[in-house]
């Protein structure tokens, strides 16, 4: 068993060089690899082929760049500032190159394809650029670096789902991983680089999923998440393994046969997309007590002609009977949203539009943002970014505020409940205390009580929450809610 780490800083929280068990003997070659993922939990995912793939050409991997020989910088390319951080952290890897000039400094993901060969011109202390469908040609990619080239691949694929690599597990658990059932995105949301950056939407073999998801259940996994730009879409065509019949495979269908792997084995999905979710799917996670009652549907905008602009193709009154929908098959489900303030002529009255729409969700959590102007999206080309900054900050700061309130209101629902957690570790802030989420994806605080271990299911009772956070402690007795 090697011990594996790496960091990764994504959109919704701050991870920082967890350690990681991979199995099975490996001939090492003693080289080391430092990866650092920001950006989606897609990235996250990809980093962890990256690693595989590398793990495979006797690479160990280290959580420290300064001891490395490749490091590479996973990048995301959603907003400006992300962008930003990239840049500002390459300038760092820069100077530690400057320091050890036989350091390999690779920039891959949206960045890479999105910027292309700029950087290779650009920052010369870039050695390798290589995009989110070429991860497979890295050994040779490094091979031609090692002998005095610059290299770059950033071509995109029509079928490139990476099925057959098993992802190394990085700043794992060891109880809740990713699974990535699906590459790219065909919506084309107006203000979204991601369809240039990841390229034509395609659906995994669901058979290797399956088995991804049994493997990581039979090492102790309690929880998959499976992941893609827009899930609801997902639509596979092919043979049966066992019978040699053709056979298609939507969400709902791969939702159900995930779940069936065991009872034990909790499921959860990211991200949903209200013009494509279908009551099947509703009723699929109503039926199955092991699939979270969890959706994260992105609104973007309360306003119908704002969303008619940003491409979403649903209306303010499509995404209320999706809503409607949810609440009345799946009763006690979470809902979250992404949120962008300042879209292209964002009037005040669409903007309370939004507001209004975050009422009458009431949404458990949301990701909210200021619009960011994408080089070479739809709407960078058709629209001018027309918001001040000012506006923008004002419209945010009242979206944040109303779900700071709407989200404590939620956690308090919980108060007062016994609940089924799943055990992730230890929390951040005390060794004394447990961690998990319960069902509806809340993170749960305890005091650690003896018998009880990390990827166990416990019952908790909640006496109280802050405004982020559950707290309680273990009990005996049935949970009202699983
Ligand atoms: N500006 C601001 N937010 C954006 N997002 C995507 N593109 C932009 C942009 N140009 C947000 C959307 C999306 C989330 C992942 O990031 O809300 O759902
Ligand atoms: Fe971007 Fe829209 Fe695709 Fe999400 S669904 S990745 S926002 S284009």
């Amino acid at each position: 068993m090697i011990d594996l780490q790496l960091n990764n800083k994504t959109h919704d929280e701050e991870r920082q060089g967890e350690a990681l068990i991979v199995d099975g003997p490996k001939i090492r070659n003693g080289r080391k690899l430092y990866i650092e993922s920001y950006g989606c939990q897609m990235n996250f995912a990809d980093s962890e082929i990256v690693a595989s793939i590398l793990f495979d050409q006797g690479f160990e991997t280290t959580g420290d760049y300064k001891e490395a020989d490749v490091v590479f910088i996973n990048t995301c390319s959603i907003r400006e500032n992300a962008e930003q951080r990239v840049r500002n952290r390459l300038s760092q890897f820069g100077a530690e190159k400057r320091r050890n000039p036989k350091l390999i400094v690779g920039v891959l993901g949206c960045m890479a394809e999105r910027l292309k060969s700029k950087f290779l011109e650009e920052e010369k202390l870039v050695d390798v650029v290589v995009g989110p469908d070429a991860y497979r040609e890295l050994p040779q990619l490094l091979t031609e670096v090692e002998s005095g080239h610059k290299a770059i691949n950033v071509l995109l694929s029509r079928e490139e789902t990476y099925a057959d690599i098993s992802p190394v597990r990085l700043n794992g658990n060891g109880i809740t991983a990713f699974i990535s059932i699906m590459r790219g995105c065909d919506n084309m949301c107006s203000f979204c680089v991601v369809p240039f950056t990841r390229g034509r939407e395609r659906s995994r073999d669901p058979h290797s999923i399956l088995a991804e998801a049994k493997d990581l259940f039979d090492r102790g996994y309690k929880e998959v998440t499976l992941l893609g730009q827009n899930v609801d879409s997902y639509k596979w065509k092919g043979k049966d393994a066992q019978e040699d019949a053709d056979i298609e495979v939507n969400f709902a269908q791969l939702l159900e046969k995930v779940a069936l792997i065991s009872n034990e084995l909790r499921i959860r999905f990211s991200t949903s997309h209200p013009k494509d979710i279908t009551d099947e799917v509703l009723y699929t996670i109503a039926k199955h007590n092991n699939i979270c009652n969890y959706i994260h549907l992105p609104v973007q905008s309360g306003s119908s002609r704002i969303l008619d602009l940003m491409n979403r193709t649903y209306t303010r009154e499509w995404y209320i009977n999706r809503i409607d929908a949810i609440r009345s098959i799946i009763p006690d489900c979470a809902i979250s949203s992404d949120i962008i303030a300042g879209f292209c002529t964002e009037t005040e009255e669409d903007h309370q539009e939004t507001l209004s729409m975050m009422d009458y969700v009431g949404y458990d959590f949301a990701f909210t943002f200021s619009y960011s102007e994408r080089p070479g999206t739809l709407a960078a080309r058709k629209f001018a970014d027309d918001i001040p900054e000012e506006l923008k900050k004002r419209r945010l700061a009242e979206i944040l505020l109303k779900q700071q309130q709407t989200s404590l209101y939620r956690l308090q629902k919980f108060v007062g409940k016994t609940m089924r957690i799943l055990v992730e570790g230890t929390s951040k802030k005390s060794d004394k205390d447990f961690c998990g989420r319960n069902d509806q994806n809340a993170m749960v605080v305890f005091p650690a009580t003896e018998g009880v271990l990390a990827g166990q299911y416990v019952n908790v009772y909640v006496d109280r929450c802050t405004s982020a956070t559950l707290l309680g402690s273990v009990v005996a007795q049935e949970p009202e809610m699983v």
